[in-house]
């Protein structure tokens, strides 16, 4: 039999919180890619906080947090818990979830090859020379053509001009 080449999609979330960020890649991947034969879906979650990270492991969420979800994913996706909704294995076991500090640069370059990173309303903490290096870091794990997304109210302007700007 013809071996089918293999696929790998690379994605991570920077300073994830309690996961609703990868939970909800992992929940578009599995929606809107059809055909997953052949690929292999890395998630990578990572945090510097210790108490979210725990709360991601668990995935459970209250009904405001799922907020504007639709009725039909919640049910696809989440077994419920009383008032709670725990997500269900086939979501998370997709996303592997890390502790790490952001400024720790020798650590971040064990996250090479990336499709795709999300980095949203994490650097807002940070100075502008902090960010400058973090940029450098995640362009660095960046795989040539992959895309790197900031939160809506941020902007790279004099941080960086190793990314062009796309809308979709
Ligand atoms: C406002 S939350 C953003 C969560 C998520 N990215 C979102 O947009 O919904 C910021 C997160 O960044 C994390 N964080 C702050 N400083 C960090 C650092 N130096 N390294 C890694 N994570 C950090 C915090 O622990 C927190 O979970």
């Amino acid at each position: 039999m013809k071996q089918r080449d293999t696929k790998t999609l690379k994605i991570w979330s920077a300073g994830c919180s309690t996961g609703g960020e990868p939970f909800t890649l992992a929940i578009i991947i599995l929606e809107h890619l059809k055909v997953m034969a052949g690929w292999i879906i890395e998630i990578f979650a990572s945090d510097i906080s210790e108490q979210v990270l725990a709360a991601a492991r668990q995935g459970v969420y209250s009904e405001s947090t799922l907020g504007s979800t639709s009725r039909n994913l919640v049910k696809k996706y989440f077994d419920r818990e009383g008032d709670k909704f725990r997500i269900k294995p086939v979501i998370k076991n997709l996303v592997r979830f890390a502790s790490l500090n952001l400024n720790d640069g020798r650590k971040l370059s064990m996250y090479s090859g990336m499709d795709f990173i999300f980095c949203r309303n994490v650097m807002i903490y940070f100075s502008d020379e902090v960010k400058r290096q973090l940029v450098r870091n995640f362009y660095n794990c960046l795989r040539p053509g992959g895309y790197f997304y900031i939160g809506h109210g941020e902007s790279l302007h004099g941080i960086s001009k190793a990314f062009k700007l796309v809308y979709f």
